[in-house]
């Protein structure tokens, strides 16, 4: 049985006082939510404020992204040293904004994931296909690229601290959910590729979540399907009580 993983991306906003605030929120809401994995993942600047508003809770901490060194002259990253340091134990690596708007490549996304992995941090691995590759029947190979050379080179240890966040980049952000048959035949699909590059025991031990305008009212159904093992959540984590409402449905 492969845990749930329920993550908070808030992505660039909150100020500390809302972001503790929430994060105060949040614990008492979730505090019985048993069997599921909950993860909140703050901008680095209230990282620490945030971990210890959490504390001693069942709501772990995580960033947003990381660099491949541990210090130096990298003007503007962040190590995965330093994200340990402030308290995280996870780190989003490849969401499609990164690879969007800051031109992350499939190879940079897989020299993040193996650092991050060797620095003992625990890595959601975001994929997913534009809304002109799923309509011009690329979904595919977009899918095999990614997973293929993001994946590139891990061993079967390294995928106990791997999640795949599956996010169609048409999806994200536009209250246009995947139905829970796109999302399903999305991850089945990755996990077949999983299994063909890292073996079955990898393949039926990674959880895959799906990310893309999940809401309360719409986890219930998605989580329902076999492949679907969680999710990552943008907007609807804003506010506390509505990503409790997706931790209560999954429960
Ligand atoms: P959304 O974002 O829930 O606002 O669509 C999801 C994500 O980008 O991780």
């Amino acid at each position: 049985m492969r845990t749930p993983l329920i993550a908070a991306n808030w992505k660039m906003n909150k100020l500390v006082d809302d972001a503790v605030a929430t994060a105060g929120a949040l614990k008492p809401l979730v505090a019985d939510a048993a069997g599921v994995e909950i993860v909140v993942c703050p901008v680095f600047t209230v990282l620490q404020a945030v971990g210890k508003a959490l504390a001693g809770s069942n709501v772990a901490l995580g960033a947003q992204n990381c660099y491949t060194k541990e210090s130096g002259a990298f003007t503007g990253e962040i190590s995965p040293q330093m994200l340990k340091d402030a308290g995280c134990t996870w780190v989003i690596i490849g969401h499609s904004e990164r690879r969007q708007y800051f031109k992350e490549s499939d190879a940079l996304l897989n020299e993040k994931l193996h650092f991050a992995l060797k620095s003992g941090l625990k890595v959601m691995f975001c994929i997913g296909e534009t809304l002109d590759e799923r309509q011009g029947g690329s979904m595919n190979d977009v899918l095999r690229r990614q997973v293929n050379e993001g994946l590139k080179g891990l061993s079967e240890t390294d995928f106990a601290n791997v999640a795949v966040a599956y996010e169609p980049v048409w999806a994200i952000g536009t209250g246009v959910t995947a139905t829970p048959e796109q999302a399903e035949e999305a991850h089945a699909f990755v996990r077949g590729l999983v299994e063909a590059q890292f073996g079955k025991n990898v393949a039926e031990g990674l959880r895959i979540q799906y990310g893309g305008s999940v809401k309360p009212d719409n986890a219930a159904e998605l989580i329902a399907k076999p492949n679907v093992d969680g999710f990552l959540v943008g907007g609807a984590s804003l506010k506390a009580d509505s990503f409790a409402g997706i931790i209560k449905a999954v429960c």
